[in-house]
């Protein structure tokens, strides 16, 4: 039978950013490029979600809602997708479920269309209420699966977790490939073995941060995919997606090559964000633009590296680099074989520090502990019994053997209470900005906003990315900031 054109989804104006200038880019930056986007012919556009809307409100002094609404008003024909975290809605804390419902609500009616639902985990329990929430205002539930490797994460577990997605009422699937270590013949695998499973449409969100991401699109191609996602230049390749135009030349002759794109028009929207690349330099890398190898060599995330080291370097350990690269898969076995994503890669990085400098666990830090006691929600291999027993007795906890969110009595009531003791609006989006970043929330509704980011004098030297390794993650009144990559 004769397949479709594979579909490109555009995530310039959230991964893009997000993985190469620290989530910086202002809704002022995108307005000018998205009715371009708009009019390219792109299947979505991913423009919400992950990191953006805590950068909104602790960075740039802007409303997140807002600027949904004004994306959605550019570019009105092609449908938006989010990028949501489950039950930790875009946090890294169980939310109870009337908090998740009234978030999906809230962002339903602002303008996003399709929803990618994750948990770093893959852990169904965890995204239940996402799912069904999104269902229940009409639109797009997308399931995304989480790749990592490990002994524990088999071809035959992640088709098992696609079928799990499709019986919680997904609409379709994403491999979501967070640190860009998906091969191509792994992609082509998982693909063809998720459409047959579930005869789900399964699109695939990679990272060129290897080099591996247009190759591994090629096979997604081959293989059936609905559907790619780029981004476009000079917010493309290294830590983000590829860019467009590439992806276009890498199909050439293929009979699945989209044809409708016109490059004159690419070029153009390549142009329009060149001056916002120059504006943001404080906040890119080099270190992010290239293609790094080491991520393949050490097993460990591009975006994890970086901070690995210097967080070495403040230990003064950096000479013990390779001991702690070997303990990173002790520390995950132990823990249950978790991935590496944020917030979990900072916690195993800092757990394998701690275990080369003062011995294995004789110093068990608290969110290591949390994780071991199921706080996190179901880890994907078991945990190792002593180290669940020696999180139990140091915390004096009992472990979490239910979801997460199950211990968790609604919220909104009391939400609405503190938001209007706190002067906000009684509307669901303030409420559920409140819940998830209650110092900012009130900040902005105070009128106590941030600059936005000063354009950089010319000729000033890129500053290094300064990154905060705090990792204190769990609790309802967490404050810690991580740079994240997803
Ligand atoms: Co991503």
């Amino acid at each position: 039978m004769k397949q479709p054109p594979v579909g490109f989804i555009n995530t310039v104006l959230r991964d893009g950013h997000q993985s190469l200038a620290a989530t910086r880019m202002t809704t002022q930056q995108m307005l000018p490029v998205a009715p371009l986007l708009d009019e390219a012919g792109f299947t979505g556009l991913e423009t919400w979600g992950g990191a953006t809307i805590d950068a909104c409100l602790r960075f740039l002094g802007e409303n997140p809602f807002d600027r949904l609404r004004a994306l959605k008003k550019v570019a009105p024909r092609t449908p938006q997708l989010m990028l949501l975290r489950g039950q930790n809605i875009v946090q890294y804390t169980s939310f109870p479920d009337d908090v998740v419902e009234a978030f999906v609500r809230a962002t339903a009616v602002a303008g996003c269309d399709i929803f990618r639902i994750f948990d770093a985990l893959n852990d169904p329990a965890n995204l239940r209420t996402a799912i069904r929430a999104v269902r229940a205002t009409g639109k797009h539930a997308r399931g995304e699966i989480c790749y990592t490797t490990s002994p524990v994460h088999t071809l035959d577990r992640f088709i098992s977790f696609g079928k799990e997605l499709a019986e919680l009422g997904c609409h379709s699937l994403a491999i979501k490939d967070m640190s860009g270590v998906l091969t191509p013949h792994v992609t082509a695998a998982l693909v063809g073995g998720l459409r047959k499973a579930t005869g789900l449409e399964v699109a695939v969100h990679s990272h060129d941060t290897a080099g591996l991401a247009v190759a591994s699109y090629l096979a997604a191609v081959e293989a059936g995919a609905s559907a790619v996602e780029v981004s476009i230049c000079p917010f493309a390749n290294g830590t983000a997606q590829p860019d467009t135009l590439r992806m276009l030349a890498a199909l050439e002759g293929h009979p699945r090559r989209p044809q409708h794109f016109d490059t004159a028009l690419l070029q153009k929207i390549r142009e329009t964000l060149e001056p916002a690349y120059a504006e943001l330099k404080t906040f890119t890398s080099p270190a992010n633009e290239r293609t790094d190898p080491d991520i393949l060599a050490l097993q460990i995330p591009g975006g994890m590296l970086s901070n690995f080291r210097s967080q070495l370097k403040d230990l003064k350990m950096a000479d013990r680099e390779e001991e702690v690269c070997h303990e990173i898969p002790r520390v995950r076995e132990a823990l249950g074989w978790i991935p590496l994503v944020t917030p979990t890669s900072q916690i195993v990085g800092t757990q394998a520090m701690l275990n080369v400098k003062f011995g294995p666990w004789k110093n068990f830090a608290p969110a290591a502990r949390e994780i071991a006691l199921g706080k996190y929600g179901r880890t994907p291999g078991p945990i190792e019994p002593r180290i669940r027993d020696l999180a139990a007795e140091l915390s004096g906890e009992d472990p979490v053997t239910c979801r997460p969110a199950d211990l968790l009595a609604p919220g909104m009531p009391d939400l609405r209470r503190e938001a209007a003791e706190a002067g906000l609006p009684d509307s669901d989006e303030a409420c559920v900005l409140f819940a998830m970043f209650p110092q900012q929330t009130r900040d902005w509704f105070a009128g106590k906003r941030p600059d936005p980011p000063a354009p950089p004098k010319p000729a000033a030297p890129a500053a290094p990315r300064k990154r905060n390794m705090r990792i204190t993650v769990a609790g309802r009144t967490q404050e810690a900031h991580v740079e994240e990559w997803s």
